[in-house]
């Protein structure tokens, strides 16, 4: 084995696979974008982390208001998920060309999205901006909120926790691709013997039944059009 070095991968953002989230945010008109990388940095407080360029619209939209939604999609989301990710809410309704419903948020005034099976709401706690190496601003900010609330449904909660084999999150895993997680691998022993072993066992049965077919189904499922509910 031969170890490489480059720079090409010191320049790029991450290229390792993360959850893709869905952030709302917006009151009055509200709007959704998508988030490759979402940073949890520390527990108490809760924070969470996203990386919107400053001259993206729903930057603007989080900035005046203080507040976002980090919603979950399920791998069934891939093909709203792009629309979110690759239309401006400048010009296009994406609630309505994604058929999503707005629930009111808890402790925010920003909608959630009812079909993501997690909600997270978060108020805006800081900001950071960062300089390139010639001293001109970065293309992105580093926005820090707060976890003031979480939803969930109730068919990924089992066992005591929101398990992520039920929600089949869309990872996003470069080059180019999008993907879900696999089969369990083992636990986490430093946090005990396992609860419920058969309920986890069946679990992960279900798992696996679920990714069989998977790729196909949602490989079958066409883009969203244009806007329908824009006036
Ligand atoms: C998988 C994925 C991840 C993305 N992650 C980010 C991100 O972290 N930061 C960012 O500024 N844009 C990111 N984008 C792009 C924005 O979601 C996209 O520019 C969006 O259309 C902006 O919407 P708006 O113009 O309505 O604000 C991502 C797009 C995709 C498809």
């Amino acid at each position: 084995m031969e170890l490489r070095s480059s720079q090409e991968y010191v320049k790029g953002s991450t290229w390792w696979p993360a959850p893709v989230t869905l952030v709302s945010c917006g009151i009055e008109r509200p709007n959704i974008w998508a988030v490759g990388v979402l940073g949890a940095p520390c527990d108490d407080p809760p924070i969470l982390t996203v990386s919107p360029r400053v001259g993206m619209y729903s930057y603007r939209l989080m900035s005046e208001t203080g507040q976002f939604v980090v919603n979950i999609p399920t791998a069934h989301m891939v093909r709203e998920m792009e629309y979110c990710g690759t239309n401006s809410g400048v010009e296009v309704d994406k609630w309505a060309a994604c058929g999503f419903t707005q629930v009111p948020g808890k402790v925010v005034d920003v909608p959630l999205i009812a079909e993501c099976p997690v909600n997270i709401e978060c108020v805006i706690h800081q900001e950071i901006r960062f300089q390139r190496a010639d001293g001109r601003p970065g293309e992105q900010a580093l926005v820090l909120g707060r976890i003031v609330q979480v939803h969930y449904h109730d068919s990924v909660f089992v066992d005591g926790h929101i398990q992520w084999d039920l929600i089949d999150p869309i990872l996003r895993s470069r080059p180019q691709t999008w993907r879900t997680v696999g089969p369990v691998l083992g636990y986490d022993k430093r946090k005990g013997p396992l609860a419920k072993p058969e309920e986890r066992a069946e679990l992960e049965a279900r798992r696996l039944e679920t990714l069989e077919g998977l790729a196909d189904a949602i490989r079958a499922t066409p883009y969203p059009t244009q806007a329908t509910g824009k006036e």
